[in-house]
């Protein structure tokens, strides 16, 4: 099947924002990707960075560079308490916020209620905000489990939004409240929506990291990495710092009430992703073959011609991105 026509953001008015000199919100932002767009929004000149992040994964120490580079506050605190986000509010004079905060998919296999309403409830407390006036913008990030397996690839942002976990519901669910507040009370809100990101900082604890620091953490404590399934099943794997970049710059001109993939156009098979991950770290042990996760989609194969067509998308090579990763989490493990 091919992707539906009527994709084109030319045919949309360019909004424009900045955040240089603006007080910025980030929720979930001492979190895996959170922190990333933390550094980089004081590369762009935010003025103020504030962070809320109840440590569900997220940790302090990846704000460490952050610290050093700008005005950081972090509020160890919960975007889905309503009075939390007030209290941030009344102290600060936020412009923009960027919605990062969720418990990781693998959450929702164990608590799925909570999995759905996290993804839910943060985004409804902060779009209540923005109607009432409390500040101008809103980047709301998405995700591409949004789409469940390809109905057709490469998956474009017309593709069908199917989740298959209560997480990707409750994204779905946060996706149409952003669209809705925008079409009904007119707040400048717009959404990105990353592919599976990979980098430093990752969580790596079971039973909620990614795959990446998971196998290498498995690996550097005499563990054996797993495939979950044949490993056919394949991702578009984006390195974080190219993702945060991405979303900055799309939040710069994106329309309000649109949404953008931030993907490579590539995908990698989990079982060539593993091989290339004890290849570089010179693991011949075993590999465990797991049963297939029921909910596990088969296949994430992003268009990122939206993207390409409204800014300028340079992608890390993965070899070279995996590597970085793997020195990272190399450092970190054993110190060398
Ligand atoms: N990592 C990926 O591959 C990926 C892919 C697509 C989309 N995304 C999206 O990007 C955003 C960031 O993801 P990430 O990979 O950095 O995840 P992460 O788990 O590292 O970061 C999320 C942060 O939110 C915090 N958090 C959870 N519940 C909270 C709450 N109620 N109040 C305040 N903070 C809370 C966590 O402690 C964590 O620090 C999420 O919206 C996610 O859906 C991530």
């Amino acid at each position: 099947m091919t992707a539906p026509a009527n994709n084109d953001p030319s045919t949309f008015p360019r909004a424009i924002r900045s955040v240089q000199n603006q007080a910025v919100l980030v929720t979930g932002g001492a979190g895996f990707i959170g922190s990333h767009l933390v550094d980089e929004l004081f590369v762009r000149g935010a003025s103020e960075v504030v962070v809320i992040d109840n440590l569900f994964v997220g940790n302090p120490d990846n704000l460490t560079e952050a610290h050093a580079a700008g005005k950081v506050t972090l509020y160890r605190d919960d975007a889905e308490i309503a009075t939390s986000l007030d209290a941030i509010f009344d102290q600060h004079d936020i412009d923009v916020v960027f919605n990062m905060a969720t418990k990781a998919l693998n959450y929702s296999f164990t608590n799925p209620a909570n999995a759905f309403a996290t993804n839910v409830t943060v985004a409804l407390n902060l779009l209540e905000h923005q109607r009432r006036g409390t500040f101008a913008s809103m980047c709301h990030f998405s995700t591409s489990e949004v789409y469940g397996s390809a109905v057709y690839e490469p998956m474009d942002e017309l593709h069908p939004r199917h989740p298959t976990t209560t997480y990707a519901a409750g994204k779905v669910a946060a996706d149409m409240a952003v669209e809705s507040y925008v079409n009904m009370f007119d707040v400048d809100a717009c959404i990105v929506r990353p592919f599976n990101n990979y980098g430093p900082r990752q969580n790596h604890l079971p039973p909620l990291a990614g795959i990446i620091p998971l196998t290498a953490h498995r690996i550097f404590t005499s563990g054996t990495p797993e495939i979950h399934g044949d490993g056919t099943q394949t991702r578009d794997f984006v390195f974080v710092t190219d993702t945060v970049r991405a979303a900055l710059d799309a939040f710069a001109v994106l329309p309000t009430g649109e949404s953008v993939n931030i993907s490579t156009d590539n995908e990698v098979a989990v079982a060539d992703l593993i091989e290339r991950i004890c290849a570089y770290l010179g693991y011949t042990g075993e590999i465990l073959h797991q049963p297939a996760r029921s909910a596990d989609v088969a296949c994430h194969h992003a268009s990122n011609e939206k993207l390409r067509s409204l800014i300028d998308f340079n992608v890390t090579p993965f070899d070279e991105g995996l590597a970085q990763t793997l020195d990272w989490y190399q450092q970190r493990f054993v110190g060398s």
